[in-house]
C-alpha cells in the first residue's frame, strides 16, 4: 500500500542508540498513546540498529538480542499493535549494519520474510558496509522486491543519506521515503545544515515518496545518543516547523516518556502537523533565501494546500533578529487578482488580514508559520 502523506512516528536511535530493550520499547508504546501522540498522527514505533544477536541462527535467520528482547520480536510487535500503533524495524544493505550487527546483504529474501513473520509494518534500510562493487540502487531494488513478495504491507524507508543520486532512482523502488542527508545531531548547526541541503531536493519530494530530512531532535535537550549540546525552545520550534513545511517524515527522536511541556507544545502542534500531512502534498516554493549564490539566511517558504489555503513560513536562521517584508506578488498574487489574505499564526493563533503584504520582525533562530485564507478584496 502506498501511503500518500509523510509517515509520523518515533525511532529509538537519536536518544537510545545501543541502549534499547523490551521494557523501553513497550513503555514507549504506552506513552505514544497516553501522551496523545498516536492521536496526533505518530503511528510508527521503530526500533533502529543494535537489536540483533551477532550471529544468525542455523537457518540463516536474524535473531533478536536475547538479553535486550528476551521474548523476541513478534511479542513486541503484538504489543505495539495492541496499542493501535504500527511496528518498524531496521536493517541495512551491507554485510553489517552501521553499528556492526548482521545485515541483509545476500539475505534480503530471508530477512524480509522474517520481518513479515514478526508483524513488521515498516523497514528502515541503511547503507553501511556493503561491497563497493554493487550499486546501492540494485540493493534497494532487491530489498523492495523482497518486501513486496512477503505479501505483507511493509513501508520501505530508504536510508542512504542522499548519496549515489538516490533522488533520481528511489521512486523506482516504491520506497515511501528516502533519507536525503547524513545523520542529524542535537544542535542548531545540524538543523541549519540539513535545511540548506534540501533546497535542491524539493523537486524530487512528492506524494507517496518523501524526502526524509532525518529523525527529529526536538526535546532531546542535549541528552542521548546524538546529543551535541541541545537547542533552545525557539530552535526546536524552527526545526519542527521546517520539517513540517518541507514535507519531511516526522519521526520523533527524544525520550517521549519524559517530555517537557515545551516539547509537547511543539510536537503536538496539530496545525503544523496538518500542514505536513496536507493531502495535496504540494512541494513548497522558496520565496526568499539561500539559493543560486544568494546568501540570505532568512528563508520564506510557501506551500499550496488542498483546500486552496496557502501555508507561509518565515525562518530566521541568522544570529540577529530581522525585520522582513512578505509581499504577495512573489506568491503570484497582486491587486488584479481581487483577493486579500487572512493569516492565522499556527504558533500563537493570532489572526490578521493583509492586502498586498506586511512587515514582520522575526527573532534570531525563530520562525513564524501561518495558514492563509484567500478572501475577496471587498469583504
Ligand atoms: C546510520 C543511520 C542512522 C542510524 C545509524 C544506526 O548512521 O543514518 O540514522 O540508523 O546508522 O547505526
Amino acid at each position: 500500500m502506498v501511503r500518500y502523506t509523510p509517515p509520523l512516528g518515533w525511532n529509538s536511535w537519536n536518544t537510545f542508540g545501543w541502549d534499547i530493550n523490551e521494557e523501553l520499547i513497550m513503555s514507549t508504546a504506552d506513552k505514544m498513546v497516553e501522551e496523545g501522540l498516536l492521536d496526533a498522527g505518530y503511528e510508527y514505533l521503530v526500533i533502529d540498529d543494535c537489536w540483533a544477536e551477532d550471529e544468525r541462527d542455523e537457518n540463516g535467520r536474524l535473531v533478536p538480542d536475547r538479553n535486550k528482547f528476551p521474548h523476541g520480536m513478534k511479542y513486541i510487535a503484538d504489543y505495539v499493535h495492541s496499542k493501535g500503533l504500527k511496528f518498524g524495524m531496521y536493517s541495512c544493505d551491507g554485510y553489517l549494519t552501521c553499528a556492526g550487527f548482521p545485515a541483509s546483504y545476500q539475505y534480503e529474501f530471508i530477512d524480509a520474510e522474517t520481518f513479515a513473520s514478526w508483524g513488521v509494518d515498516f523497514l528502515k534500510y541503511d547503507n553501511c558496509n556493503r561491497p563497493a562493487t554493487v550499486p546501492a540502487k540494485l540493493l534497494y531494488h532487491r530489498m523492495a522486491l523482497a518486501l513486496r513478495n512477503t505479501g505483507r504491507d511493509i513501508m520501505f524507508s530508504a536510508c542512504n543519506w542522499g548519496v549515489e543520486d538516490v533522488k533520481e532512482w528511489i521512486k523506482e523502488t516504491g520506497s515511501n521515503m528516502w533519507r536525503s542527508t547524513g545523520d542529524i545531531v542535537d544542535s542548531w548547526e545540524s538543523i541549519k545544515d540539513i535545511h540548506y541541503l534540501q533546497l535542491d531536493y524539493q523537486p524530487y519530494n512528492g506524494l507517496g515518496c518523501f524526502n526524509d530530512m532525518d529523525m527529529l531532535v526536538v526535546g532531546m535537550n542535549g541528552k542521548g545518543n546524538v546529543s551535541m549540546g541541545g537547542c533552545t525552545y525557539s530552535e526546536y520550534k524552527t526545526h519542527f516547523s521546517l520539517w513540517c513545511m518541507l514535507n519531511s517524515p516526522l519521526m520523533l527522536g527524544c525520550d517521549i516518556r519524559n517530555m517537557s511541556d515545551e516539547t509537547k507544545k511543539i510536537v503536538l502542534n496539530k496545525d503544523l502537523i496538518k500542514i505536513n500531512q496536507d493531502p495535496a502534498g504540494c512541494q513548497p516554493m522558496l520565496l526568499q533565501g539561500f539559493k543560486n549564490g544568494n546568501h540570505d539566511q532568512v528563508f520564506i517558504w510557501a506551500k499550496q494546500l488542498e483546500n486552496g489555503d496557502i501555508a507561509i513560513g518565515i525562518f530566521n536562521l541568522q544570529d540577529e533578529q530581522r525585520l522582513s517584508y512578505i509581499g504577495f506578488d512573489v506568491l503570484g498574487l497582486n491587486r488584479s487578482c481581487g483577493v486579500k489574505l487572512k493569516f492565522t499564526d499556527l504558533w500563537s493563533h493570532e489572526e490578521a488580514v493583509y492586502k498586498d503584504g506586511f512587515k514582520v520582525l522575526v527573532p534570531a533562530h525563530d520562525c513564524f508559520v501561518w495558514r492563509c485564507k484567500l478572501l475577496p478584496m471587498d469583504v
